[in-house]
């Protein structure tokens, strides 16, 4: 069975700090003042739920998220990053008592999770995967910033890390945006080995107020996302959160 490392063990302090730096490399990339940087911020959930057509079809979903999203994704993440610091720095400190060697990040939006595991010493390279190109890009050249870019490599698919074997994989808040969530664990667990950890979580639901109109919530995809985890995962405890779940791969 892995080992986690104690919680205590794992230093949060520089993403608590000021979100890796976040306002001040969304200012260069986007070309805005901090200031600028800051009016955004607020509004960026509403305009990115805007920018969805409504009614969503799965086949619709890689061209949204890859085309249509723009930096949509990069403000509304940022904003939640900040505004819910307490909870993302439990998944940092999650990901820290976990993490090493081969690290997936599967649709890694802003880099927080990549970012932080590639500052970690047991973690040898970072592959973050997004299907959103101005995300790949920022990522990018917040490793470049943070100058930890020779142990990142950003790619869109899976596909591109054909080779890789992972020690670790990072799937938080995707899950619910995939078409075939049941089919993207089956991916994992053939890229996984005896040893390996999953730390994933997933909302399949549009939000009260149908803030989240892209997020997939239809019964039959739940019950087949839950069938296929139950059968190839298995859940190891661990003491820091509910909604975030640590998986050892069976079968
Ligand atoms: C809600 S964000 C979560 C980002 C990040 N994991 C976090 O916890 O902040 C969902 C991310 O999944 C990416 N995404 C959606 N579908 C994807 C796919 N099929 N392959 C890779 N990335 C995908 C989006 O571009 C977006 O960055």
């Amino acid at each position: 069975m892995p080992q986690l490392c104690s919680s205590r063990e794992v230093d949060v302090s520089a993403f608590l700090a000021d979100g890796l730096n976040l306002k001040a490399h969304l200012g260069s990339y986007l070309n805005l003042s901090i200031d600028a940087v800051e009016q955004r911020l607020p509004s960026s959930t509403e305009e990115l739920a805007d920018l969805h057509p409504g009614a969503f079809r799965a086949e619709d979903a890689t061209a949204f998220y890859e085309d249509t999203v723009g930096t949509g994704h990069l403000l509304e993440l940022a904003a939640w990053h900040l505004s819910s610091a307490d909870y993302i720095a439990d998944t940092l400190r999650l990901q820290g008592m976990c993490a090493r060697g081969q690290v997936l990040d599967f649709g890694g939006g802003i880099g927080t999770h990549a970012l932080s595991a590639a500052l970690l010493p047991q973690v040898d390279h970072v592959w973050f995967v997004d299907l959103n190109p101005h995300n790949r890009a920022f990522v990018q050249q917040r490793a470049e910033a943070l100058a930890i870019s020779h142990k990142l490599s950003t790619h869109r698919d899976l596909a591109e890390t054909a080779a890789v074997r992972f020690d670790t994989v990072v799937c938080l808040d995707v899950l619910e945006h995939l078409p075939d969530p049941s089919a993207q664990l089956l991916d994992f667990h053939s890229r996984m080995q005896p040893g390996s950890l999953a730390l994933l979580n997933w909302y399949f639901f549009k939000g009260d107020h149908g803030q989240y109109p892209f997020h997939f919530d239809d019964p039959g995809l739940v019950e087949q996302f839950f069938q296929t985890l139950q059968s190839r995962f298995l859940e190891i405890f661990h003491p820091l959160l509910i909604t975030t779940r640590a998986y050892q791969p069976i079968g």
